[in-house]
């Protein structure tokens, strides 16, 4: 069993109430008592409030939806009963940042009838955690509400203060943005449209995309999400940056609504996480609780893994994806040589992008309904024989299928193409979505979107395939339910430092991502270059940080998968690579020793099944020096550790590749002080002395 309950607490209290007519207040309180929330009912209208530590962090912000054809639901309200209660588990997580999680919280219940005709009905249930809160809107089955189109979702976040604030723009078709961090009052997602590098995007308004993670004055961290997005359209936050409000607003179709559904269904969760430690929103389970228990016990078919692969081969433009081009990188030979470099270097799979015909008409046409084929092999690529070959060095190869955003294609060859990869034993496949979606104006967020990827799944669940989807939708902690959900992109990754005109990812970039898109669930990032320049290629991009963080990040941005990304002929003679050799990739437990939004993070992780640690650092824009305290690891065990660090004149741009290797012997008693350069990094193993 990959999942299971240990422990069940439950206090129910039910009480009825004409609430919204007396002054008898409704809360629920954290197992810590340092999260609560207040119910407010004020002149028919139904909203919450949210306290940290007794101080007011999200102000009253009412609830409400706009169902077509019918009035809108947010006024005449009335709280016609409550109930409490109270809830304790430990889970275990088949793969992960850690092996145990505990989902402990105090549950609310509201149930909402309207006054007037069509007297509907609806409940809000909340739950509580240490770090947060989660609240999702459930309207049962009624006579005044049967096929119900949502045309906006009404529910409010008050914030009470002009905070700082990192978002990418509210985009409905990808969130391949840049971050940008600016107080709250000066959130400008309009000024984000036209990126001359996406091949997709749409930013109707001022709203940004979740997460969205502020800090407020007083050090308190907000990050603002949903878990579960499950039939229903992604939701995007509008801002209202004179009144500091933000509203959902929920990607729509080109019907001009954003859901069609019928009672009874439930909303995804609506989740604001709250700590007063920025290292405590990456250790925080929030989303993942959120989300139902897994439906299988187990997938012995998926073993989390790094992997190398012809991919980055494309972006520098040394191959192609298709034939024509003459320059193919997807041949038989080309595979083999990969395979022989993971087999040869502790790597469980190979990636081959281009092996399949339709690349000479991927990207730019409108014409992109039944271009690809994701059973038939260009002729130089003999698909059989690579499998046999991968399988006898033990290596996994992973499928890959772009779609170039023609999901019907897809969805018609979804059955046959799986059932290829069962008869290969192949186990997992990257997807990618590039370019707008066909049928025109459906968006890539929307609620026809949500359900293909989620169909995806499902398809996979069924041929044993684990998914790690590009250009997806986001990740909303359902991995817990569907743990064939491996990784996904939905981020500017690292593609975008080989050909982005705007000079690639800036240093700041990573130190954002690990406390905003990272909260979401696992990022497919691809690190591990080590031709930082790479002017033989490229001479006018290049990879901004320094050898010692594209290390650093196989800890830091977590992913069941990993990615040795960069040209395998790169890792040559390269002693740091040792570190990519070692490094795990499952983890027992992990820990943020230090981090500020922006600015650096330092994690650690437990590799599982065994007593090795790896620690991983970075830093934005400028250096840092930190001191390490080894106070996590077994007191009873000598750890042979080889510190990767910043070199003293090492810089993301004028010196990435100065690092020192230094091996030693450290334990439990140890404190080190080491200093990360600007766009620098650490990582550090700890392998059990034998
Ligand atoms: C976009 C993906 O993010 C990238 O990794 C891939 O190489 C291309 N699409 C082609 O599928
Ligand atoms: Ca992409």
């Amino acid at each position: 069993m990959s999942t299971k309950n240990i422990f069940l607490l439950g206090l129910f209290v039910i009480s009825i109430c004409q609430c919204t007519s007396k002054k008898e207040s409704i809360y629920a309180v954290s197992p810590d008592g340092r999260v609560q929330v207040d119910i407010v009912a004020s002149q028919g209208k139904v909203g919450y409030l949210v306290k940290f530590n007794n101080i007011v962090k999200i102000d009253t912000s009412f609830l409400g939806f706009h169902f077509q054809g019918q009035p809108v639901l947010s006024q005449n309200l009335l709280i016609s009963s409550i109930s409490k209660s109270s809830f304790s588990e430990t889970w275990e997580m088949p793969w992960g940042e850690q092996r145990i999680v505990n989902n402990d919280y105090a549950e609310l219940v509201i149930n909402i009838q309207e006054k007037v005709s069509p007297s509907r009905q609806f409940k809000v249930i909340f739950k509580v955690y240490n770090d947060g809160l989660g609240f999702r809107y459930d309207f049962p089955k009624q006579a005044g509400l049967k096929d119900v189109i949502i045309k906006s979702e009404l529910t409010e976040f008050n914030l009470t203060g002009n905070h700082d604030v990192w978002w990418i723009p509210g985009d409905w078709d990808i969130y391949e943005h840049l971050y940008n961090h600016t107080l709250f009052s000066e959130i400008d997602a309009l000024s984000k449209r036209n990126h001359p590098n996406l091949a997709q995007s749409y930013i109707p308004e001022n709203s940004v995309n979740t997460p969205v993670t502020m800090k407020s004055q007083d050090g308190t961290y907000l990050s603002f999400h949903e878990a579960d997005l499950t039939d229903y359209a992604g939701m995007t936050l509008v801002v209202d940056t004179e009144k500091l409000t933000m509203k959902s607003s929920l990607v729509s179709g080109p019907e001009g609504y954003a859901v069609k559904t019928k009672t009874p269904f439930v909303t995804p969760w609506r989740t604001i996480q709250i700590t007063d430690r920025a290292g405590s929103l990456i250790e925080s389970n929030l989303i993942v609780n959120l989300n139902d228990p897994a439906v299988v016990d187990e997938i012995p078919w998926f073993k989390p893994m790094k992997y190398v692969g012809i991919w980055w081969e494309m972006h520098m433009g040394k191959s192609s994806w298709d034939v024509a081009a003459g320059k193919h990188g997807a041949t038989t030979k080309n595979a083999k040589r990969h395979i022989d470099f993971a087999a040869d270097n502790n790597i469980g799979g190979v990636l081959i992008e281009g092996w399949n015909t339709g690349w000479e008409r991927w990207i730019g046409f409108p014409d992109r309904e039944g271009v690809f084929d994701f059973v038939t092999p260009y002729p130089d690529y003999d698909l059989k024989e690579v499998v046999a070959y991968a399988k006898e060095k033990g290596i996994a190869i992973i499928m890959h299928h772009e779609t170039s955003a023609a999901p019907r294609t897809y969805d018609l060859q979804l059955d046959t193409a799986y059932r290829l990869m069962k008869s290969l034993g192949i186990h997992s496949v990257k997807t990618g979505y590039v370019g707008p979606i066909i049928p025109e104006g459906v968006r890539h967020h929307g609620q026809w979107m949500v359900n293909h990827y989620n169909n995806v799944i499902d398809q996979g669940l069924k041929y044993e395939v684990a998914i790690n989807a590009h250009e997806p939708i986001k990740a909303t902690g359902r991995r817990r339910t569907y743990p064939n959900e491996i990784a996904r992109e939905g981020l500017r990754g690292q593609e975008f430092n080989a050909w982005a005109s705007d000079g690639g990812n800036p240093p700041s970039h990573l130190p954002t991502v690990a406390f905003t898109r990272m909260l979401a669930g696992p990022i497919d990032f691809t690190p591990g270059i080590f031709d930082i320049k790479f002017d033989d290629y490229k001479p006018d991009n290049q990879v901004n940080t320094t050898l010692a963080q594209q290390l650093a990040l196989y800890v830091v941005i977590y992913s069941p998968i990993q990615m040795a990304a960069d040209l395998i002929e790169n890792y040559d003679k390269q002693p740091a690579f040792q570190f990519i050799r070692d490094v795990a990739v499952d983890w027992e437990q992990s820990k943020v020793l230090d981090g500020e939004v922006g600015d650096f993070v330092v994690i650690a992780r437990q590799e599982r099944n065994t007593e090795n640690w790896f620690i991983g650092g970075i830093t934005g824009d400028n250096s840092k020096e930190i001191s390490l305290h080894l106070d996590f690891l077994n007191p009873n065990i000598i750890y042979e550790a080889i510190i990767y660090k910043d070199g003293e004149s090492a810089h993301w741009d004028t010196n990435p590749l100065d690092i020192n290797i230094e091996s030693r012997e450290l334990s439990i008693k140890d404190h080190l002080k080491l200093n990360m350069a600007e766009g620098g990094g650490l990582a550090i193993s700890l392998l059990v002395k034998k």
